[in-house]
């Protein structure tokens, strides 16, 4: 695990610049990632999937990295098998607890990789990195009711459903989406270990 000088969205934490998994890079967004973010987040059930419209331009892109991606604790997934940039994983703060020590992860993978587990490898590395490196209590996770697959990643790495918020999520498009609620608390993940 590498170090960088930093400050992360926890005050006084490190930022670490690379993880890794058996099959998987998990390192920091740069501007240069750019045109690699694009090519799947132009995709058209990748964005939707999570709510937000695909990518039209390279810039739009670069933009997320700079204004997303690059001020939280966001990680491009890079696949070591062919050296490619093929997902997104990070937090952000946790919008439902102020004052406590939690975040909110979130990801999305490009489609020509889907199903292959690939997501849950990374989402393991990045819940460890967010209870033994940042020091968090609890990390959690929303996705909609209709994500199925984010549901399978979710449950598959093993944090516990806390309930549905109807209509909470209005998407892009304007259509509105129930959500779930998940989280794992520290003592949950130790215990699994
Ligand atoms: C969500 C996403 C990251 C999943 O990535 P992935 O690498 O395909 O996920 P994994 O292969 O690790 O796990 C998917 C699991 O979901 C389950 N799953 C997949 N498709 C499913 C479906 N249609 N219905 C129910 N469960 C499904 C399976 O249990 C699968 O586990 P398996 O490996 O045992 O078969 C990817 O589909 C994606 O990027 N979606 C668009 C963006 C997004 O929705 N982000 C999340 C927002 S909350």
């Amino acid at each position: 695990m590498i170090v960088i000088a930093g400050i992360s969205a926890l005050k006084g934490v490190e930022m670490v610049r690379e993880l890794e998994t058996e099959r998987l890079f998990i390192r920091r967004w740069q501007v240069k990632d750019a045109s690699s973010l694009f090519e799947y987040a132009k995709h058209k059930e990748v964005g939707p999937a999570a709510g937000w419209k695909p990518h039209e331009s390279v810039l739009e892109s670069r933009n997320i990295i700079t204004t997303l991606f690059m001020p939280n604790d966001s990680f491009k997934i890079v696949l070591k098998e062919n050296n490619k940039i093929i997902g997104s994983i990070g937090f952000e703060p946790d919008k439902y607890r102020p004052g406590i020590k939690s975040m909110e992860l979130g990801y999305s993978l490009s489609h020509d990789y889907w199903g292959r587990g690939l997501m849950t490898e990374a989402a393991l590395r990045v819940i460890e990195y967010g209870f033994s490196d940042l020091g968090l209590d609890i990390i959690s996770i929303v996705t909609t009711e209709i994500n199925r697959r984010s549901q399978g990643v979710i449950k598959k790495c093993g944090f516990v459903l806390e309930g549905n918020l109807r209509r909470c999520y209005r998407i892009y498009t304007g259509e509105i989406r129930n959500c779930m609620v998940f989280s794992m608390l520290k003592e949950e993940w130790l215990s699994r270990k």
